[in-house]
């Protein structure tokens, strides 16, 4: 590793290195990978034990503050979060300024944004504890922002948090629940709901989390950072990818088109690529692929759709990809995307929702590295260099000579 801020004070030589691909930004102790065995631990642990063993609002407070919980931290920081889950009164009234159409993303990044204009109290980052509080709701909010975007696009009125419920069974039950009808939760889409959300908390340094971490260092206060973030997740390559993926397993429909569709992929001249294959960092299968394949069949065997079309071409272009020289050579696997886009819709969400429930979920990562970023002494406003490739000095020119 070269310290290039000591090379520049000496030699004012800097790296031309865009879209970042062998440049650390910071120094972390949150996330580590490693794409060539394909390990993922949040603050040590591996993400296929977290998601076994744990659940989420533990490991929420696992990546927050470095540790596991004891039984009464955990307790006391469930029941923190618990009690922030309640959206002011008047932040309701803002969602029905947007049209019903509109993208719930875009409810996301303009509602959390808003957020700063409801909590005065909690966003000067130079205060710690108000630093705390920010992070405190916006864990206990975002599922409750997120189910109000998907019941105003289905045009069905808000359910209010209950706070005697699990942190992902409450938010189905937000989503799902309609008004004079029973809610059931069932037990194992919630613990698959929970699953996914831990498998989506943290990423170290991808896009979004970077995005957070550069509005954070101009002491923009905690939820714009958010918001930013949420923009940036927002992306195909990002967050969009695993609604990519499921438009395109439908796309391909049944397993005797899959081979004309790995042709197109493998084809140089064609930009088609294979959607949920690949990745930036995993040069190896990646690990919450695996979770999310186990927990896609449970999913899809608890709701007695286990023949469903998708999943058959799914698991059917898996098998092809895995043994073609092409995605081998290039180490392409599938992602965790492959099989989350089918899981979440099996579950009830229409594809506009994925996303939202990818920031909700990496919404305590961005905290967490938001926090980080903020209590480092040596931290700095991001400001990237350039190479100007632009004109050379030249005089205006009037209008009239032009
Ligand atoms: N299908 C076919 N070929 C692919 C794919 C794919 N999905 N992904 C990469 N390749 C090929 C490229 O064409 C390139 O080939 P070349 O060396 O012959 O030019 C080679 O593999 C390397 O690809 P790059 O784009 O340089 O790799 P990079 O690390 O920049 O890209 C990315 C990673 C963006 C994820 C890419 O694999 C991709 O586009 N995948 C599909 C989209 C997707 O699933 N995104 C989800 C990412 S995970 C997440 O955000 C949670």
């Amino acid at each position: 590793v070269i310290d290039i801020r000591k090379l520049y004070a000496e030699t004012g030589m800097f790296t031309y290195d865009p879209g970042f691909t062998s440049t650390a930004s910071c120094e972390s102790q949150i996330t580590y990978i490693d794409g060539d065995k394909g390990t993922l631990l949040y603050r040590g642990y591996p993400i296929d034990q977290l998601a076994d063993h744990s659940n989420f609002i533990e490991v929420c407070y696992l990546l927050m503050k470095g540790n596991l919980p004891s039984k009464d931290e955990l307790e006391t920081f469930d029941w923190t979060i618990r009690r922030h889950s309640m959206l002011h009164d008047q932040f309701d009234q803002f969602f029905r300024g947007f049209r019903r159409d509109a993208h719930p993303m875009a409810i996301m990044v303009g509602t959390v944004g808003a957020l700063s204009a409801f909590y005065h109290d909690s966003t000067d980052v130079n205060d710690p504890a108000a630093r705390t509080i920010a992070s405190h709701r916006m864990i206990a909010k975002m599922p409750t922002i997120a189910a109000r975007a998907f019941k105003y696009a289905v045009g069905q009125p808000f359910i209010s948090p209950r706070n005697d419920m699990d942190y992902a069974a409450n938010f189905l039950r937000m989503c799902f629940a309609v008004p004079a009808e029973d809610y059931e939760s069932n037990a194992v889409l919630a613990k698959a709901m929970d699953k996914i959300f831990i498998l989506h908390a943290d990423h170290e340094q991808n896009a979004s989390t970077s995005t957070v971490r550069l509005a954070g260092s101009s002491g923009a206060n905690p939820f714009a950072c958010i918001a930013a973030g949420i923009a940036s997740l927002w992306g195909p390559a990002h967050g969009g990818a695993n609604e990519a993926a499921l438009n395109m397993l439908n796309e391909i429909g049944s397993v005797d088109k899959i081979p004309e569709y790995v042709r197109k992929a493998k084809d140089k001249s064609d930009p088609f690529r294979l959607m949920g294959f690949g990745h930036r960092v995993y040069k190896n299968y990646d690990p919450r692929a695996k979770v999310m394949r186990d927990t896609c069949h449970e999913v899809l065997d608890v709701l007695g759709v286990r023949n469903d079309p998708t999943l058959q071409v799914a698991m059917e272009l898996e098998r092809i990809a895995l043994e073609d020289p092409y995605f081998v050579e290039k180490k392409l696997y599938p992602n965790i995307d492959f099989y989350s886009g089918i899981t979440l819709k099996a579950m009830g969400f229409p594809t506009e929702m994925f996303t939202v429930l990818f920031a909700l979920a990496r919404t305590v990562g961005w905290i967490a590295q938001w926090s980080e970023m903020i209590e480092d002494p040596t931290q700095k406003i991001g400001r990237p260099r350039q190479l100007f490739t632009g004109a050379t000095p030249r005089d205006y020119l009037d209008l009239s000579k032009r």
